[in-house]
């Protein structure tokens, strides 16, 4: 079966030379070396400051609220990974949707400021596919609303947005490295901190509110990387920008042979990409069903990313109906863009809308 995703495996002699310094200094975790390589390294190779490695994308959110001690509701996306609403939640704050624009998929900066509340601490909203929010216009409603802002860029690796980093923007940035993201550490996230303060407080809730030996200073989690996995993420980042360069090439072969086809994302022209997915949005849940079948049949395995939209989930309040969101899930699919699989996958596309639409 050929899955949307493929974990990226790096040359093995060159991880083993990393174990073998794991095995030398018997440091296997607590902000080992290898972490603190990989911070710097990130931070070089992306372009920002303040960039802590931690445990995983969903812990990466929850710090992201404890550090900026969110209360009460937090406007965020029905159309993204379940992860955003769950560490919403999981942190006893109330989820409120706003929907999705149509084109982009990414949260319709016209709509937020009707969601906004007496209750509302932040927004968080997810740049979809790689593909940059609206990032001006939410920063306008936050400041106008003194809101916090927490972006979930775990589909955004390398994105630049007016030529600065993504992740540069917001008051945090969490990116998750889970392994199916081209740069991974096998688990794994980071999060980009704009306040310098808030950066060092950050690291003190990484390690269970923890500011030195046998002192506790606030709440804290542990949200710790470990160094096996800060290994994988330097030797990832090694070849980075050719894994890039192939996800480039496979987005624009599909983009050309079926944009005649399908509903293609319209991406930011503000920003770069990072080709994380391709998604191709259909014309009814009938026709994505056909594509979905035809697909499988040859052992091609798409995903409705991202279904279900989360204003359905159980513990969300029922008022929030987001039409937009609910409509492109249930026509959307995501197909494989790391191998030769390509041309397979567009045939078929291409041919089982043909036999649908006469
Ligand atoms: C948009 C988005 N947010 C959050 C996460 C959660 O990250 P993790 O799996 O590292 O917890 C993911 C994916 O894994 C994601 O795709």
């Amino acid at each position: 079966m050929v899955f949307v995703s493929k974990i990226y495996l790096p040359d093995k002699e060159k991880y083993k030379s990393y174990i073998d310094k794991i095995y030398e200094s018997g440091w296997v975790t607590n902000n080992g070396p290898l972490v603190q390589e990989l911070e710097k390294r990130l931070e070089e190779h992306l372009g920002v400051k303040n960039l802590l490695c931690v445990a995983n994308g969903t812990i990466a959110l929850q710090i992201a609220y404890m550090l900026l001690e969110l209360e009460g509701e937090v406007i965020t996306t029905p159309f993204t990974f379940v992860s955003t609403t769950g560490s919403i939640a999981a942190e006893k704050l109330t989820p409120v949707f706003s929907d999705i624009d149509a084109k982009s998929y990414n949260l319709d900066p016209a709509k937020i400021e009707s969601a906004v509340t007496g209750k509302t601490s932040a927004i968080v909203p997810c740049h979809v596919f790689g593909n940059a929010c609206e990032i001006d216009e939410i920063d306008e409603i936050a400041r106008k609303h003194n809101l916090k802002v927490i972006y979930d860029a775990s589909h955004a690796f390398g994105v630049t947005y007016k030529g600065k980093s993504i992740l540069s923007y917001g008051d945090v940035s969490a990116i998750s490295f889970h392994g199916t993201k081209f740069f991974h550490t096998v688990e794994g996230a980071a999060l980009v901190i704009k306040d310098d303060a808030l950066y060092e407080k950050a690291k003190v809730i990484r390690n269970y509110g923890s500011d030195a030996p046998d002192s506790v200073s606030m709440v804290g989690i542990n949200g710790k990387m470990n160094e096996l996995e800060a290994a994988m993420g330097l030797c990832v980042l090694d070849e980075v920008d050719t894994i890039l360069a192939q996800r480039r090439k496979s987005h624009e072969y599909y983009a050309e042979q079926l944009k005649d086809y399908i509903q293609m994302q319209s991406f930011n022209k503000d920003a770069s990409q990072s080709y994380s997915y391709f998604s191709i949005v259909l014309r009814s849940e009938e026709e994505m069903a056909a594509v979905r079948a035809a697909l499988i049949a040859q052992d091609i395995s798409p995903r409705q990313y991202f279904k279900p939209s989360l204003d359905t989930v159980p513990y969300v309040e029922e008022r929030q109906v987001m039409e937009v969101a609910r409509d492109i899930a249930s026509r959307i699919l995501v197909i494989p863009i790391h191998s030769d699989v390509e041309p397979t996958v567009a045939k078929i596309v291409i041919e089982t809308l043909q036999k649908m639409r006469g």
